[in-house]
């Protein structure tokens, strides 16, 4: 369901009233960082399971600490407060939950220090943000910014504008993604993903020095590949030519979830179709995300609903199978694949 509440500073509020004035200090600069998280929906379950939920607190905490911004929050107490806002809209599909801190004087000059500092939530219904069926990238003309430029580290909303550049530049050329380097050439991330490379039949990736933002489901991809497939991942840097020649590639982030790329610069990659670490990855990651594999549940995904919500939804949908199916999205990757 659409959400009916936000949070801001320390409330629940109506989305009508979660508003800010057009003298924000973030908006007019940039001056703010945030998340993206996702929740998905387990039918089975009746439970909707945000994923990564603490790893992605630890990093806003992180972007704030090199934002100047201070947070009255422990991660658990983000944790609960996500939690109860997700519950307070009744959400049961799919969802996308954006935490933003931000410098919100009202006033001209352009610093990061003596601001007042505020915080809130939204969380909404959010299907595929790109295609995860095989995309064709463009190397971007665009130079993804340096770490003593706009930190990629930190996830700033001002350095999406690098990223803005580079997606529009691709799109308008004909590309579905775009790939960016670094100022010294070598390759990055996507737009607002990160990226992996098979090569030689090993799984590598930029290092965490390449000026990325280091991925939350960069790192899972790291350990899936560690534990299922028994694969090392190689962070290193990576030449522009490493991706004509490489047998694999795939982008991945919470927004992109786990995307193939079939074909960069007009070149295809391998044969041009997705490769099989790629789909393998991909499935383990939704079967993971989606709270399936029990082994990754307890660490991986947090539960919204309490287990005598969770129990009773069951019941009710044990007992009413064709209204469950009209209220809630199909489950599993159909969901997000039919919502895009
Ligand atoms: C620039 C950039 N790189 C990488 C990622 C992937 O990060 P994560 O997997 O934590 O979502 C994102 C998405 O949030 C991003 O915006």
């Amino acid at each position: 369901m659409d959400a009916k509440d936000f949070f801001m500073n320390g409330e629940f509020l109506s989305v009508e009233r979660a508003v800010i004035s057009i003298r924000t200090h973030g908006f007019a600069y940039g001056t703010a960082c945030f998340e993206g998280i996702r929740g998905y929906w387990n039918e089975q379950d009746q439970q909707l399971y945000l994923f990564r939920l603490r790893e992605h607190y630890e990093r806003l905490l992180r972007s704030c600490k090199i934002l100047q911004i201070s947070l009255p929050y422990t991660v658990d107490q983000l944790i609960e407060i996500t939690r109860e806002l997700v519950r307070r809209n009744d959400q049961r599909q799919d969802v996308y939950i954006r935490p933003v801190a931000y410098k919100a004087d009202e006033m001209i000059g352009v610093r990061l220090h003596n601001l007042t500092d505020h915080f809130t939530i939204t969380a909404e219904p959010f299907g595929n943000y790109i295609d995860i069926t095989g995309l064709h990238c463009g190397v971007s003309s665009w130079r993804r910014i340096d770490d003593n430029a706009i930190p990629a580290r930190a996830k700033i909303t001002g350095s999406y504008v690098n990223s803005a550049f580079a997606k529009s530049e691709a799109l308008q050329n004909g590309f579905d993604e775009a790939i960016m380097l670094t100022h010294e050439g070598h390759v990055s991330e996507g737009s607002a993903e990160n990226i992996f490379l098979v090569i030689n039949g090993d799984l590598v990736t930029p290092a965490a020095t390449e000026n990325i933002l280091l991925g939350i489901t960069r790192d899972t991809v790291i350990e899936l590949a560690r534990r299922e497939l028994g694969r090392i991942t190689r962070e290193r840097q990576i030449d522009r030519t490493e991706l004509y020649i490489a047998e694999e590639i795939f982008l991945c982030g919470t927004g992109a979830q786990i995307a193939p790329v079939v074909r960069v610069d007009h070149r295809s990659i391998g044969d041009g179709k997705v490769g099989p670490i790629s789909s393998t990855l991909q499935e383990l990651y939704f079967e993971v995300a989606r709270g399936r594999r029990p082994e990754y549940r307890a660490q991986w995904c947090t539960p919204v609903y309490t287990q005598a919500e969770a129990h009773q939804r069951e019941r009710q949908a044990l007992d009413h199978p064709p209204d469950a199916r009209l209220h809630h999205p199909p489950d599993a990757r159909q969901s997000s694949e039919v919502l895009d």
